[in-house]
């Protein structure tokens, strides 16, 4: 089911989110309309966070950009690259805007599957960025509060009207936005 995104004028979206312990049927509902939010959305990750429930759940989907799709319980950050990428990162939660930060290449992953089973991924570029950025948000932390101090400086006005609750003025909107307001 489509649930809201909160946005950064949430509290909620600066918390810690707790540990999966159980491997149940509120879980597979749970990742089913994360899922469903971030198509709805047109994200390429979500975090449980996102839609209000504190545990630390990440949904991924970079079919599109080649990467892969998949729901990561309890990840943890095993080993990052010292070798950092550029570009250009935004949120579902931060509408309207995107901006440059700096991330490890590549990173390795541990996690647990829907069935608690411990597994390993790693990922380069987009999908090491996805994983770092929805791990941020299992932690209480936006992208948006990690950007360089000169970047969030000139970015200040526009982070304090989305956090009011007020569209960014200048920025171009996503893309998703024109298509769901054709459809
Ligand atoms: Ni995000």
């Amino acid at each position: 089911m489509v649930k809201p995104v909160l946005t950064i004028q949430d509290e909620r979206l600066y918390k810690v989110s707790a540990p999966v312990t159980k491997f149940d049927r509120e879980l597979r509902d749970l990742v089913r309309d994360m899922f469903d939010s971030m198509a709805e959305e047109g994200g390429v990750g979500l975090a449980a966070v996102q839609i209000g429930v504190l545990k630390r759940v990440l949904v991924i989907d970079l079919v599109e950009k080649g990467f892969i799709k998949g729901a990561f319980i309890n990840p943890r950050l095993i080993e990052a690259s010292e070798e950092m990428q550029d570009g250009e990162e935004g949120c579902l939660s931060v509408p309207g805007l995107s901006a440059e930060l700096k991330r490890p290449r590549w990173v390795k992953i541990g996690y647990q599957d829907m069935s608690g089973n411990e597994k390993v991924v790693e990922g380069e570029m987009l999908l090491a960025r996805a994983f770092l950025h929805e791990m941020d948000h299992l932690d209480g932390k936006v992208f948006v509060d990690q950007l360089e101090p000169k970047l969030h400086k000139q970015l200040a006005g526009d982070i304090d009207r989305i956090k009011s609750g007020l569209p960014v003025e200048h920025a171009i909107e996503p893309k998703y936005r024109n298509r769901k307001k054709a459809s």
